[in-house]
């Protein structure tokens, strides 16, 4: 059953959130989300698509003081660092699809498909990924990893929280800093917490502008 604090009384409506997501840069400091609800909120965007089902996001928790204040100037210094209730660290697996098994095993396990295919399934998975040249490899993940933070950018606001997605960050501090092995590839910072004060508006292109039906314009 879920435990998150809902601040609505009812669910708000798809198009509330997502017009009422907006990049958030100052928050209430005194708003802080326990270690259960950031799990919930992670478990709702895990629903997210990803190539093959391979789910190669992995998160790490910023969410104490201390690693917050260390976070900050590796981020230069963007204050939504030590404002939000905690920043997720966005991470890709290069080696991800090795839970292959476990996927397609909890697949069979489930009924969703039979025994010998899901293993099919998963040497073949195996097989490819493994065999990928790095380049490709990280633009699957990076796909994965956008697709994952914008559904938990949704998810968070869709329960009254906010987040500004953050790639304003020096990638190899980060690294070092945190003692993240080069397996893992950042993908983005997402700070969570609750607005201070609301996100500017922003526009958008026009949709004829960036829209074309079955054939693309010649490039200028
Ligand atoms: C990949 C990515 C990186 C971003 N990096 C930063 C950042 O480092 N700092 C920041 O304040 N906003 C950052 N943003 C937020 C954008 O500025 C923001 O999404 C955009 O201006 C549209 O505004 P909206 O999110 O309120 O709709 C980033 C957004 C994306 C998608």
């Amino acid at each position: 059953m879920s435990t998150l604090i809902q601040t609505e009384t009812q669910s708000p409506l798809f198009s509330e959130v997502i017009r009422g997501r907006r990049s958030v840069r100052q928050y209430d400091k005194s708003v802080r989300l326990s270690r259960e609800q950031i799990k919930e909120l992670l478990s709702e965007a895990t629903l997210a698509p990803s190539s093959s089902n391979i789910q190669p996001w992995r998160f790490l928790i910023i969410d104490t003081e201390e690693l917050k204040e260390q976070l900050q100037p590796i981020a230069y210094n963007q204050s939504q660092i030590s404002e939000a209730a905690a920043v997720i660290v966005v991470l890709g697996d290069t080696e991800g699809y090795y839970k292959a098994d476990q996927i397609y095993g909890e697949a069979a396990v489930r009924g969703y498909m039979p025994e010998e295919t899901a293993k099919t399934f998963a040497e073949r998975t195996k097989s490819i990924y493994g065999s990928l040249p790095k380049e490709a490899l990280h633009k699957i993940i990076y796909t994965d990893g956008g697709l994952v933070s914008q559904q938990l950018m949704l998810v968070a606001r869709a329960h009254g929280y906010d987040t500004v997605p953050m790639g304003g960050y020096d990638a190899a501090k980060l690294q070092a800093a945190f003692e993240i092995s080069e397996r893992y590839i950042p993908i983005m910072l997402i700070a969570l917490g609750k607005a201070a004060k609301p996100g500017h508006p922003t526009t958008r292109l026009p949709i004829d502008d960036i829209a074309y039906f079955n054939e693309m314009p010649a490039a200028e």
